[in-house]
C-alpha cells in the first residue's frame, strides 16, 4: 500500500520533532503494510520561499537516511502546498512536485474558497503539473464538486474519512464526485491510529481501492525513493 501524504520528515514541519519520532512513524506505516510513502511537509507561500522550504526539507532527508537499512518503507519528497492567489506565480513551484514527477499535491486553505483559488489551481494545471488535492473528504462537497469540474484536478482522501459519523457514505458521494486518485495517513506526531486508518480504508474499499492504488502507482512512477 501507499501513503500519498504523510508529515513524517525530521523538524520540516509539525509533523515530526525529530529522528526518534520518524522513524516511530514510518516503522508503524510498515507494520501496518504501508510500503511507499510520499513525504508532504506543510509548505505555506506566507511564510516560506521554494528555497528555504528546500534547504529545510534536505536537511530532514539527510537525518531520514540515517535509518537506511531499517525495515521502513520507500520515502519520496513532497509537500502539501497551500493554496493562495497567486501562488502559480511564485517562483521554483513546479520544484514542489514530488522529486522525479510533476505531480503536486496542494490543500485549499481553511476559509471559503474564493475565485482565486479557484484560478490559482486551474493554472498550476495550465502550467503542465499535475495538481493532486490534498484530504478532499475534509471540504464542502459543492466546492471540491466545483474544483473538480472546472480545475479538472485529482483527489486524496485521508484515512480518517472512515472514522466520523456516517463516514462510509461520505466517502461512497466522493468516489462518485472525485477522480480519488490516492489515500494518505496525513500522520502527524506518532499517532499510530492514522497507519492502522489507512491500512482500513484500502481493505474497507475493496476494488474501488485497488484502483486508487493503481492511480497511485502510476502517479509515481518516475518518483525517487530516497533510500537508493
Ligand atoms: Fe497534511
Amino acid at each position: 500500500m501507499i501513503d500519498f501524504h504523510a508529515h513524517i520528515l525530521p523538524g520540516a514541519d509539525h509533523g515530526s520533532d525529530g529522528l526518534e519520532t520518524s522513524k516511530a512513524q514510518l516503522g508503524c506505516l510498515f507494520k501496518e503494510g504501508i510500503t511507499r510513502v510520499v513525504a508532504t511537509p506543510h509548505f505555506y507561500p506566507q511564510r516560506h520561499s521554494v528555497d528555504t522550504f528546500l534547504e529545510r526539507r534536505d536537511r530532514a532527508k539527510k537525518e531520514i537516511l540515517t535509518l537506511k537499512g531499517a525495515e521502513m518503507p520507500e520515502v519520496y519528497l513532497g509537500a502539501e502546498v497551500l493554496v493562495c492567489g497567486g501562488i502559480d506565480h511564485m517562483e521554483g513551484i513546479e520544484r514542489l512536485c514530488i522529486e522525479g514527477t510533476d505531480v503536486i499535491l496542494l490543500e485549499m486553505p481553511f476559509h471559503t474558497f474564493r475565485e482565486e483559488h479557484y484560478e490559482a489551481v486551474y493554472r498550476i494545471g495550465r502550467m503542465g503539473l499535475r495538481p493532486v488535492m490534498a484530504h478532499v473528504d475534509r471540504y464542502p462537497r459543492e466546492d471540491i464538486a466545483r474544483l473538480c469540474e472546472e480545475c479538472d484536478v485529482m483527489c486524496q482522501i485521508n484515512a480518517e474519512v472512515l472514522s466520523g459519523f456516517g463516514g462510509s457514505k461520505r466517502l461512497s458521494k466522493l468516489f462518485d464526485t472525485c477522480n480519488i486518485v490516492a489515500f494518505g495517513s496525513d500522520i502527524h506526531g506518532s499517532d499510530k491510529k492514522a497507519a492502522k486508518s489507512l491500512a482500513r480504508l484500502y481493505n474497507k474499499t475493496g476494488d474501488a481501492g485497488r484502483e486508487v492504488l493503481d492511480s497511485s502507482r502510476a502517479l509515481l512512477s518516475d518518483a525517487k525513493n530516497i533510500f537508493e
